[in-house]
């Protein structure tokens, strides 16, 4: 797993020192207005973090791949999150501090990972289940591409009734998906 830049942002490997200062973005009530809910402390972060640094699931079958989101002036907005799944899909999903948002620092950190899961990883299908309601992440998925699964395709993601799950295909230069 390895470092992007993009023109608005760093995205680094996530590891546990990360913990200190993504409980501070974190800890931003607006981040939350859909679903989730903050830390509840630096130490479960940085314990869950730790779980996180191994990279992968317990059996091996999942790639857990998190990066931070670090701006230019050196402090941290939020992260991207990707697990990739054994059948090469990859679940997405993304949280910036509020202050940040609108500044086009979501789409290039999405559109970043989204190429190296695709050039490093393999995949070709991303996936993002999300609360219907979830309007910003509903924009940024459809500006990136996304659209909704068809029902057979999104029933494999189990949704509660409340969510939906967006899909992006990519296909390769030779048509395939
Ligand atoms: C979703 C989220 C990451 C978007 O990040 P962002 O940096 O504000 O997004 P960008 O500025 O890159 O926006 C990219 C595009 O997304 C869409 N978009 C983002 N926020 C939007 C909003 N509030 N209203 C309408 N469209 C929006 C627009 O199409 C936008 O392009 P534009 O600015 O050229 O119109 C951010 O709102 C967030 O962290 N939300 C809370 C956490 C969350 O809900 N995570 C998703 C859980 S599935």
């Amino acid at each position: 797993m390895r470092s992007i830049s993009t023109s608005l942002c760093t995205l680094e490997p996530l590891v546990a020192e990360h913990a200190h200062e993504m409980f501070r973005v974190l800890s931003d009530p607006a981040i939350y207005e859909f679903e989730n809910e903050p830390p509840v402390s630096e130490e479960w972060l940085a314990n869950r973090y730790r779980l996180l640094e191994t990279r992968e699931s317990r059996d091996g079958a999942e790639r857990w791949l998190n990066w931070v989101v670090r701006l230019p002036a050196g402090e941290l907005a939020g992260y991207v999150q990707a697990t990739v799944l054994a059948s090469g899909t990859s679940l997405v999903a993304y949280e910036l501090n509020s202050r940040h948002w609108r500044q086009g620092i979501g789409g290039s950190a999405v559109t970043a990972v989204l190429e190296e899961l695709r050039s490093s990883y393999a995949t070709r299908t991303f996936v993002a289940v999300l609360k219907a309601a979830n309007y910003r992440s509903m924009a940024l998925l459809r500006a990136l591409g996304f659209s909704p699964a068809p029902q057979l395709q999104a029933a494999e993601f189990g949704p509660d009734a409340d969510e939906r799950v967006m899909l992006m295909e990519v296909r390769t230069s030779e048509g395939a998906a």
